[in-house]
């Protein structure tokens, strides 16, 4: 079976209740509450508690995307979690949450495009659905940054926050479409936003440890004006596949890594503010998670609607990026 068009079923979104301020921040590193707010547009962020892992988060989010396409676990087919932060190397972070859905019936994968991911997987679940292969699929961003977080990093600390925002994707049967996507990377610039300790090139070790290995190394100015540049590029393509100009969206969703980052694509698309969903304010920079849980919280507010055509672009380490077009 060949299928033409795929569409957003539903969304989902699970963010930890614990919030941290900029205030609570100012104690624990040299910064304040208005160099965040001004350099960052971020104010608050979710942070897991112990115990509760990456899984935990794309399980609730998964539920809450299941609920609302009125679908039970076992319809399931594939399930795809973008992430950074699995629970552990393996069993892939797809498959625990397979087995908390009790999605029997389904195929499990984790990919890994750091803030991009979202994005990847709803073009590697589209392509599967489009072919055939899959009837439907449920695509999870999910990340609980704040353990890899060096909380003794000013540089990194205030950006970051935990989060997961799901969806599931199916064939189209309405007006919903996925009209295009583009995605890129770049290896080489692989060492501007990196995690170096416990993998194969610098295992776990009390030196990993002692040298501050296990948290996200981050070379901010450089990868900024490179997400600029990227994001835009990779928008245009979008637009360009789908035959549209940037006047026809109707919502724009980014990654949210930084609102002066969203204002610069919204400037050069010459798009008016109210276009433009923005919540980094609330829950920071949460990677693969941060644009899933955009989408749900752009849905129920109903900003976005039926029909309406919405923009998404990303960008993060690897480096990659990404942008869809979809008539939702
Ligand atoms: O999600 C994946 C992709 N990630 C991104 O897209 C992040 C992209 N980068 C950024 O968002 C920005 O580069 C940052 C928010 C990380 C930093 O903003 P910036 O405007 O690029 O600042 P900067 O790195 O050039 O630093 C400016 C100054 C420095 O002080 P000096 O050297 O000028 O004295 C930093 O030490 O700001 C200082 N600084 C801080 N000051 C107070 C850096 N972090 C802080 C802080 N509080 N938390």
């Amino acid at each position: 079976m060949s299928v033409a068009h795929i569409e957003i079923k539903s969304t989902g979104v699970y963010v930890p209740e614990k919030v941290l301020t900029n205030i609570e921040l100012e104690k624990m590193v040299d910064t304040s509450d208005e160099w965040i707010t001004s350099r960052t547009g971020i104010s608050t962020r979710r942070i897991a508690v112990d115990g509760e892992a990456t899984s935990d988060l794309a399980y609730k989010a998964g539920l809450v995307a299941l609920e609302k396409a009125g679908m039970t676990p076992d319809e399931l087919e594939l399930i795809i979690v973008a992430t950074i932060t699995p629970d552990m190397f393996f069993p892939s972070t797809g498959c625990i949450v397979q087995d908390k859905l009790g999605a029997k019936n389904a195929v499990a994968m984790d990919i890994n495009a750091a803030c991009s991911g979202y994005i990847f997987s709803l073009a590697i679940g589209s392509r599967f659905l489009e072919t055939g292969t899959y009837k439907n699929a449920l695509i999870i961003g999910a990340e609980k940054l704040s353990c890899i977080t060096d909380w003794k990093d000013r540089n990194t600390c205030v950006l970051f926050g935990d989060g997961a925002g799901a969806a599931i994707i199916t064939p189209s049967n309405g007006e919903g479409k996925l009209l295009a996507f583009d995605l890129g990377s770049d290896g080489s610039y692989g060492d501007l936003l990196y995690l170096p300790g416990g993998g194969s090139r610098n295992p776990a070790s009390k030196e990993t440890v002692e040298n501050r290995l296990h948290y996200i190394k981050m070379d901010g100015n450089p990868v900024f004006k490179i997400a600029v540049n990227k994001m835009m590029a990779t928008f245009k393509k979008s637009l360009k596949a789908a035959g549209l100009k940037p006047d026809d969206i109707s919502v724009l969703i980014t990654h949210q890594a930084n609102l002066r980052i969203i204002e610069a694509l919204r400037s050069f698309l010459k798009l008016p503010k109210e276009k433009v969903f923005v919540n980094i304010e609330k829950y920071g920079n949460t990677s693969a998670a941060s644009i899933g849980i955009a989408l749900h919280e752009a849905c129920e507010k109903k900003i976005i609607k039926r029909g309406d055509i919405i923009g998404l672009a990303a960008f993060g380490g690897g480096l990659t990026w990404g942008s869809a077009i979809i008539q939702y």
